[in-house]
């Protein structure tokens, strides 16, 4: 099969940082079908030779085991090539066109890795000139909107130019390793089907923490906060990854049928329960991974006073048969005391104790990050006779360990299935839109009060005011159990 890929923002950040080396990381796998061709645009003007010696340069800023030595990347730039485009200017798609059309390959991916801002513009363009046949394919990368009348406006010009199935809508939550295996797990074994539901199950916590600040983003993030970067997207795609139905086939439209469906069924906020049930918190300074760290207010590019929000910890319920009043908490935080991304499904207790003294539910817990794997704890005897007593176990599996041949990152497992035309992975119109429905209630109580955020250090765990949200319903977040 002969593909040729096109990066739209082919010099921006989010190309280098982390398409192209996911892409390399498909070559050196010998993942990329070979009849291949790679084409970054963008406005600068620069041949195909000027590109691939930038990039080089770039590749130094890669962690090292994805780094190409010389031979393989003189080997992956023979598919690279650059085109200058102005996204404004008409004639650049005729050209792009051209160029395409110098071999008509089986399957051209069209990827904007672009400010969503310019997402109608070249949409619009593409269609124009014809670039939207059934042999292409566009990719859209998030964040997709501000609020739900602007995914909406985008929503709607690219479905006057693509069809639904050509939209390939990217939350690279959906890629990552664990997700897939949170899949396996639930709908290719039969053991945790009878618990995975409100008579097994206390509540379930969703963590995406990063120990580090805004860094240079601070423009961007400003505009944008936690709730927005992180919630609407990342933790809610693995909330319908938990609490979805058993879809009738593996195909796209029954699974993203089912997260639609736990979407809908989400407590809808009002003003009191945005007060009562969702925390906003912003970091000020403080000590992470042992050196001092600035707070968000001394960022670079931050306005002073600012009233983003970098921390959210929310607690919603799925209002079905299944979840009923099972506490779901959703938290999020940069500069928070350590990198880890997990869900932890809490267990109920027995129903009858005997072993005195001992009151640990199961859990199991789902690493995203910074490992990925997967733990369930129990408890196991320890010691004889009359000083038995019981001390929790946990069984480990780490899957970068056991499969470590065939690890694939998110960004490129999700390449590499633009390219062979599979949805499973990509968000649905509908689901993108159900989100910001969900979460534009908190947006506009926000905005309504004046209280702002509360601090919280560098290199904690955010407000205290989190920890309460969970300790209401007497439970506490995994790090406090
Ligand atoms: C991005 C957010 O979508 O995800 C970033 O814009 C965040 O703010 C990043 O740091 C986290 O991704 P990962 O895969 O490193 O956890």
């Amino acid at each position: 099969m002969s593909f040729d890929l096109v990066f739209f923002g082919g010099t921006g950040d989010l190309t280098w940082r982390k398409l192209m080396p996911a892409l390399f990381q498909a070559f050196r796998h010998g993942k990329l079908p070979p009849a291949g061709r790679i084409l970054a645009v963008a406005r600068d003007d620069q041949t195909d030779e000027q590109y691939r010696a930038w990039l080089r340069t770039r590749f130094q800023d890669v962690e090292l085991a994805k780094r190409p030595s010389d031979e393989e990347f003189a080997a992956f730039a023979g598919m690279l090539h650059y085109r200058r485009l102005d996204l404004s200017q008409p004639d650049h798609y005729v050209r792009l066109k051209e160029w395409l059309g110098e071999r008509d390959a089986d399957t051209v991916v069209l990827y904007l890795a672009t400010s969503p801002y310019l997402f109608p513009q070249i949409c619009e363009q593409l269609g124009v000139v014809g670039l939207n046949g059934p042999k292409i394919r566009v990719v859209l990368e998030k964040p997709l909107g501000h609020d739900l009348a602007s995914a909406q406006e985008i929503n709607r010009v690219v479905r006057s130019v693509f069809k639904e199935e050509q939209a390939f809508r990217i939350d690279h939550y959906l890629g990552k390793p664990s997700v897939q295996n949170l899949m396996a797990l639930r709908f290719g074994n039969v053991l945790f089907e009878p618990l995975w539901r409100r008579e097994s199950i206390a509540n379930v916590q969703i963590t995406i923490a990063e120990d580090f600040g805004v860094g240079t983003r601070g423009d961007f993030y400003d505009k944008t906060g936690a709730l927005r970067d992180m919630i609407q997207n990342h933790a809610l795609q693995l909330l319908t990854m938990v609490a979805m139905e058993p879809p009738s086939r593996n195909d796209a439209d029954a699974i993203r049928d089912e997260k639609l469906k736990v979407l809908r069924s989400l407590k809808p906020f009002t003003d009191e329960s945005v007060a009562r049930d969702v925390v906003r918190g912003q970091y000020r300074a403080g000590n992470a991974q042992g050196k001092k760290a600035a707070g968000y207010l001394e960022e670079a590019k931050v306005p002073p006073g600012s009233a983003t929000e970098t921390f959210v910890a929310i607690r919603t319920e799925v209002q079905n048969w299944r979840w009923a009043s099972v506490p779901f908490y959703l938290r999020t935080g940069k500069r928070l005391a350590s990198r880890e991304a997990q869900i932890v499904v809490n267990f109920r207790a027995t129903p009858h104790n005997i072993f005195p003294g001992v009151n640990q539910p199961n859990k199991l817990v789902i690493n995203l990050q910074p490992e990925d794997g997967l733990e369930l704890h129990l408890l196991a005897a320890k010691g004889t006779g009359q000083h038995e007593n019981l001390s929790p176990v946990s069984l480990d599996l780490d899957f970068d360990k056991a499969f470590a041949e065939n690890r694939v990152g998110a960004y490129e497992r999700l390449l590499l299935e633009a390219i062979a035309g599979r949805l499973n992975l990509f968000v649905r119109s509908d689901e993108q839109e159900q989100a910001w429905r969900w979460v534009e209630p908190v947006l506009n109580a926000w905005e309504r009060d004046t209280t702002g955020p509360r601090p919280y250090a560098a290199g904690t765990w955010g407000p205290a005011a989190a920890s309460a949200l969970v300790a209401r319903d007497g439970y506490a977040w995994s790090e406090e159990q």
